[in-house]
């Protein structure tokens, strides 16, 4: 996959239908979704508990575009190899989840896999300085994680600026995750961001027999990215 930073809008699964993931991914993938963005949740880490390696498996051969999962787990490392195994195009793990950020990048880089640090709201875009050398792409959460559907945090603009500073020129994305929405999306292109994840404001409204609802979100949504260009 060569590097570029045109807007891509990546849809959670969180907020798909759980009986009907094939699917509703196939329909998102129809509808313009650029990547499928996978929520995995340990109910440690995070408040809530969704998808173990064998449903990555399971959503592999539907996904045509790029598996973008998102560990908001800890420890991560040991889980590393299954998730890649299963079929991750990208891993991204927490810079929270445990002592050593750059390990768990280097472990992530030697599967194969594209490599991702995400930051909650309350971590500073600076514990990242370090990491960049060894990262794909970094994920400004712009909620605190555990579920779709939250308020935008709107001091996450300043962080992605703040990242968007610290990568320069190199090929690194900025994926913000959490409340994105057309009236959100356009500060966060002008700030520097070049990836949206999307739940609610994707999903909302739409279903597996009513994909073209997926097909408008998606367009509002990069409409309003576009704008702010
Ligand atoms: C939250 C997840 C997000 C969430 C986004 O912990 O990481 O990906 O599913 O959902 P919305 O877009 O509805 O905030
Ligand atoms: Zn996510």
């Amino acid at each position: 996959m060569s590097f570029d930073r045109s807007i891509k809008i990546a849809p959670s699964i969180l907020s798909a239908d759980f009986a009907n993931f094939g699917q509703e991914i196939q329909a998102i993938e129809a509808q313009g979704a650029d990547w499928v963005h996978v929520d995995v949740m340990d109910g440690h880490f995070v408040p809530n508990l969704t998808f173990g390696p064998p449903a990555i498996k399971a959503f592999r051969p539907h996904v045509k575009t790029f598996m973008d999962v998102h560990l908001m787990i800890a420890p991560v490392d040991p889980y590393i190899q299954a998730y890649a195994d299963a079929g991750a195009d990208m891993i991204v793990a927490h810079v929270e989840a445990g002592p050593h950020p750059h390990r768990t990048l280097q472990a992530i880089k030697a599967t194969g896999a594209k490599a991702g640090i995400s930051l909650n709201p309350g971590t500073p875009a600076n514990v990242i300085e370090h990491l960049l050398p060894l990262c794909d792409m970094v994920l400004v959460m712009s909620v605190n994680p555990g579920f779709g559907g939250q308020k935008f945090i709107p001091s996450s603009v300043d962080k992605v600026r703040q990242v968007r500073e610290m990568i320069g020129d190199r090929e690194i994305h900025i994926q913000v995750d959490g409340g994105v929405d057309p009236n959100t999306i356009g500060p966060l292109v002008k700030a520097g961001a070049d990836c949206f994840v999307a739940g609610s404001a994707v999903f909302k409204g739409g279903s597996v027999d009513t994909p073209e609802v997926y097909g408008e979100n998606i367009r509002a949504l990069k409409a309003a990215a576009q704008a702010a260009q």
